[in-house]
């Protein structure tokens, strides 16, 4: 099957912070988890680079827009393989593929009559590249999320007729249960779809910055269809001479709760008139927070990615993200509370027990993973190995990342009490002196579990920590990057040494 897995296009109007890694480590886990499951995966992440919000922070530094795109979208583009994200293409909204493939789209959707020329007034954000309602403006006239005064504007442009999609939206979401999650957020796009849906503008007259209106070409597209339009125009041509919109259309779109409007509503809406079918399904995720607020580069709390993978590596920031935070809901991170994390569970739980159990393979059966049969103490229960691929499968398909990842942690926990319960170190010793034959044997079906057992994990776990799972797995001697069962791999393998996955760090609170 074909899963094609994106992040929203980040707004090259600011440097990138652990807020805009988190959506495309999000998506990545999934993407990855895919290909291990065999899927036909296609994952796009890109820059979002048109629009009032990129003209405006390039006016205040005095460049001219494009060459601030220039200067910023290489941070994104370079920030993919530092979290160790494998994205199959990163797209530029200024690509003049992507620009003349929305123009082609946005003429088809007028040409299916869903776009008339009108007069529009309202709140306008320049920071949101939005107009607010009044029920939704802030004390004093300002943008509820960016806290600055709003300007009221009038102009004449281009409007999408959204108000004749309430229907088919409404009957979309009564079909599709799952079509947006979690369901609070569920809930939210359809209460705004039932309070009612207005005409949006499709176009900005007093911008230059973007894409021309094809008909009209002294305006440009609206920033926001513009930027949605990256979903599709991607496909077409990502791979020179190729077009893998058949392929892999309709997408699984992540995105983040401030968004939620745009793509649970604007996006399904555009999509039908333009003749595409809608997305496959949405996952919206919550707010970073620091110290209580939104990590933002205007509130300048925010916390640099690219030093943290500095210093502790992309697999142990890309963990804390997931597990520290329930994806879906908002959640504090802080520099204390990844080195905790980093300590307790990544250095104890985890590189202990890979370490452990390599360590005892080399010193009791000479470096062999001995032939045997799984415990089946270690299958059974509720933290069981049997079957722990098929339950974090099925979190997967519905996003539900930090609960797969506890139904993961709970198994490297049963595994360290396996350890401490089974004691091979007494079973060696044993086996050297009165009864040889059943000390070793238990022995060899203690080692053999704990291996298979850290295999299976190191593969679940190889979507969230790519680089330290394919360390561990190369030193079990596991060439295959494929979910197998627990048990469903032979001994008889060599392992080699490993240097600990997750070494001691001075830590500034330490
Ligand atoms: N350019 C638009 C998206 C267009 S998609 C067709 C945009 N860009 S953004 O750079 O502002 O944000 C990109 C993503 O980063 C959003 O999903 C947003 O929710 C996410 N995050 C930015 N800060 C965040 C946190 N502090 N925490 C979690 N994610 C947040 O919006």
């Amino acid at each position: 099957m074909s899963y094609y897995v994106t992040t929203p296009i980040y707004y090259v109007n600011a440097e990138p912070h652990l807020g805009h890694a988190y959506t495309a480590i999000a998506a990545d886990i999934l993407a990855r988890h895919m290909r291990e499951r065999g899927e036909d995966v296609f994952f796009l992440t890109g820059t979002d680079e048109h629009g009032e919000p990129v003209a405006q922070a390039a006016e205040k530094l005095g460049i001219d827009p494009r060459e601030l795109a220039d200067r910023n979208a290489p941070r994104f583009k370079e920030l993919m393989p530092k979290i160790n994200a494998s994205n199959d293409f990163f797209i530029r909204t200024t690509d003049p593929e992507h620009e003349a493939k929305v123009q082609e789209i946005v003429q088809r959707v007028h040409d299916n009559g869903h776009v008339y020329e009108g007069v529009y007034e309202g709140w306008y954000c320049p920071r949101c590249a939005d107009f607010k309602t009044e029920s939704e403006l802030g004390e004093g006239n300002t943008c509820p999320i960016h806290k600055i005064k709003l300007d009221r504007e009038r102009e004449e442009n281009w409007f999408f007729r959204l108000s004749t999609f309430q229907e088919p939206l409404e009957r979309l979401y009564a079909d599709r249960p799952d079509f947006v999650s979690p369901g609070p957020r569920r809930n939210e796009a359809l209460s705004f779809i039932r309070q009612g849906l207005e005409d949006v503008s499709l176009s900005r007259p007093k911008l230059t910055w973007g894409v021309p209106v094809p008909w009209d070409p002294g305006q440009v597209i609206y920033v926001w269809f513009d930027a949605l339009l990256n979903y599709v125009t991607a496909l077409s041509y990502a791979r020179p001479g190729e077009d893998l919109t058949e392929r892999f259309w309709p997408a699984f779109h992540i995105i983040g709760k401030d968004i939620l409007k745009f793509h649970t509503i604007y996006w399904p809406a555009f999509l039908i008139a333009a003749g595409y079918e809608v997305p496959r399904r949405l996952f919206v995720h919550g707010f970073l927070l620091m110290e209580g607020h939104k990590m933002s580069k205007s509130l300048g709390n925010v916390l640099d990615p690219f030093e943290v993978i500095e210093r502790f590596g992309a697999d142990a920031l890309r963990f804390y993200c997931l597990r520290e935070v329930s994806f879906g809901q908002d959640g504090s991170v802080s520099a204390a509370g990844f080195e905790s994390r980093y300590e307790t569970e990544l250095a104890n739980d985890w590189g202990n027990l890979a370490s452990r159990t390599l360590a005892m393979v080399e010193r009791y059966r000479d470096g062999v993973v001995p032939e045997g049969e799984p415990d089946p103490e270690l299958g059974r229960g509720d933290d069981g190995l049997d079957g722990v691929e098929g339950r974090v499968a099925e979190l997967l398909d519905r996003a539900e990342l930090t609960q797969a990842l506890e139904e993961i942690w709970t198994r490297v926990r049963r595994l360290n009490r396996y350890v401490e319960e089974t004691r091979p170190w007494d079973l060696a010793k044993q086996e050297a002196a009165e009864s040889p034959l059943d000390a070793g044997a238990r022995l060899d079906q203690v080692l053999y579990s704990l291996c298979e057992g850290v295999r299976v994990l190191a593969l679940l776990l190889g979507a969230y920590m790519p680089e330290t799972s394919d360390r561990l797995l190369d030193a079990l001697g596991e060439p295959a990057r494929r979910l197998a069962p627990f048990g469903s791999r032979g001994g008889g393998q060599a392992i080699e040494k490993l240097p600990p996955l997750f070494p001691k760090i001075e830590t500034a609170t330490a």
